[in-house]
């Protein structure tokens, strides 16, 4: 008998006739959208700034803003998705039966999904360095030093082509659908990446030098508070790292099941994604303490911490090679966990245009993987052709100012132009005492008044 396909990814059109495509179990959820929130930003952008934000002092500042202002966001993004079980656009436009705000609605989603598309750009090319940093030293056991150099050579040709690989991977998982591919690629990606970063973080540990970066991690340095980047950079940082404002988790948040409740399974998230960049910190820092006692330079003539590029792609390299036989293992372990936490990122981002331009346009998920994909992937070719004048400015705009607007646009829009009913219907869902929670009592009024005004204080100071 032929078998028939998987009920969860037959649904690339949502028309009424199909079932919707859904992830498959709380687990699976859990591990996608902390596959999306864990990457790039967890692994390398936490421990830098850690580093060069006074140490712990900036863990606390981070902890205060992920508990006062992602979590909540994060919470109203996923319940945005959850109760339209639309795409994002389609689902910003049904706050309301009133056309200005289902215009507004509709207008603020594709703003998230052009911002989310920008970011798969940068993301892609950064990606595909890992990827090949990760491929340089098997080359070279292989005896290819030609190809080895050229894999650490961030020349045009590499950037373009590793790019291009990577999102050729991110593609193929996307097309084959959310239980198929999306939530079967987590479900066995994430659980390696924590054994490669709690292995990785316990062998950097045992060697010399690691203890002046665990004092460095641990201490705090108050010096840095009263710097006013401090807060925007945490804030910033946070977003980043909790994939918010821009459609990916509202889009995951479609897909899941409505006998879960959302605050509780938004917490899980949070805590998932903060622990991996707590213990990112831990495998980080040290190494680069590590690294400087091999004799490494790890601080410009000013005193200053390097640029954080230059500690990933120059400092822990030039660690890695100065331990032997053993640096070319933990070399290709350090990498392959960067490029494992990237996809499951990626993947993420590439889903949210594809399921919006699926089901808006009636097409079908695999072609318009390739086509959204392919297009991605020019924007991201034209970056690297002008990469001095187009990369640090779609990274600032994506992420410093676009985010955090959008997250709490996300946020106004869902308490103040939705009906409380229908949030709080939403909310029972999964959590049938939802009424009686201090959750309840608190959360709505918290994100309409008091999120609005802590943001504009940390963008305006
Ligand atoms: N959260 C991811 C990281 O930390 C990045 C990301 C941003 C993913 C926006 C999806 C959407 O690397």
């Amino acid at each position: 008998m032929p078998s028939a396909p998987a009920q969860n990814d037959i649904a690339s059109s949502n028309d009424g006739l199909q079932p919707r495509s859904a992830f498959s179990s709380r687990l699976g959820f859990v591990m996608a959208a902390a596959g999306s929130a864990v990457g790039v930003g967890n692994i390398w952008g936490f421990p830098t700034q850690v580093a060069g934000h006074g140490g712990a002092a900036f863990i606390l500042v981070y902890l205060l803003m992920v508990v006062v202002l992602a979590y909540p966001m994060l919470v109203a993004e996923m319940t945005i998705g959850r109760m339209a079980q639309k795409n994002p656009v389609a689902a910003m436009g049904s706050l309301s039966d009133k056309p200005f705000w289902k215009k507004t609605g509709a207008v603020v989603g594709i703003a998230g999904i052009v911002t989310l598309s920008l970011i798969i750009s940068f993301y892609a090319i950064i990606s595909g360095w890992l990827l090949a940093f990760m491929l340089e030293p098997l080359a070279k056991l292989a005896g290819m030093t030609g190809l080895a150099s050229w894999l650490t050579s961030f020349s045009t040709s590499l950037n373009l082509i590793a790019m291009g690989a990577f999102m050729a991977v991110t593609i193929h998982v996307v097309r084959a659908g959310v239980s198929n591919g999306i939530e079967r690629w987590s479900k066995k990606l994430m659980p390696m990446m924590f054994i490669l970063l709690i292995g990785l973080a316990a062998y950097i540990m045992t060697l010399e030098g690691a203890e002046q970066g665990l004092l460095m991690y641990l201490k705090p340095d108050f010096s840095h508070i009263l710097e006013p980047s401090l807060l925007v950079n945490a804030m910033g940082q946070a977003f980043f790292s909790l994939s918010l404002g821009v459609c990916a988790i509202m889009v995951y948040g479609s897909y899941l099941s409505e006998k879960e409740s959302l605050p509780k399974t938004a917490a899980m998230v949070t805590a998932l994604d903060t622990s991996v960049a707590l213990l990112a910190g831990l495998l980080v820092i040290p190494a680069m303490t590590v690294a400087q006692a091999n004799g490494v330079t790890i601080y410009a003539p000013d005193g200053t911490l390097l640029e954080s590029d230059t500690l990933v792609f120059t400092v822990l390299p030039a660690l890695f090679n100065s331990m032997g036989a053993a640096g070319s293992l933990v070399a290709i372990a350090f990498f392959a966990l960067m490029s494992i936490a990237a996809l499951t990122s990626s993947i993420s981002m590439l889903e949210a245009p594809v399921n919006t331009v699926c089901e808006q346009l009636n097409s079908c998920r695999s072609r318009m993987s390739i086509v959204i994909g392919g297009a991605v992937s020019v924007v991201s070719a034209i970056i690297i052709l002008n990469f001095e004048a187009l990369f640090g400015l779609v990274v600032t705009l994506t992420t410093v100012y676009g985010q955090p607007l959008l997250a709490l646009l996300f946020g106004l829009m869902l308490t103040w132009v939705l009906r409380r009913d229908r949030l709080l219907n939403e909310l029972k869902k999964g959590s049938p005492d939802m009424e009686q929670s201090l959750f309840w009592k608190i959360w709505p009024w918290y994100v309409k008044f008091v999120c609005p005004v802590l943001m504009l204080f940390v963008l305006l100071k």
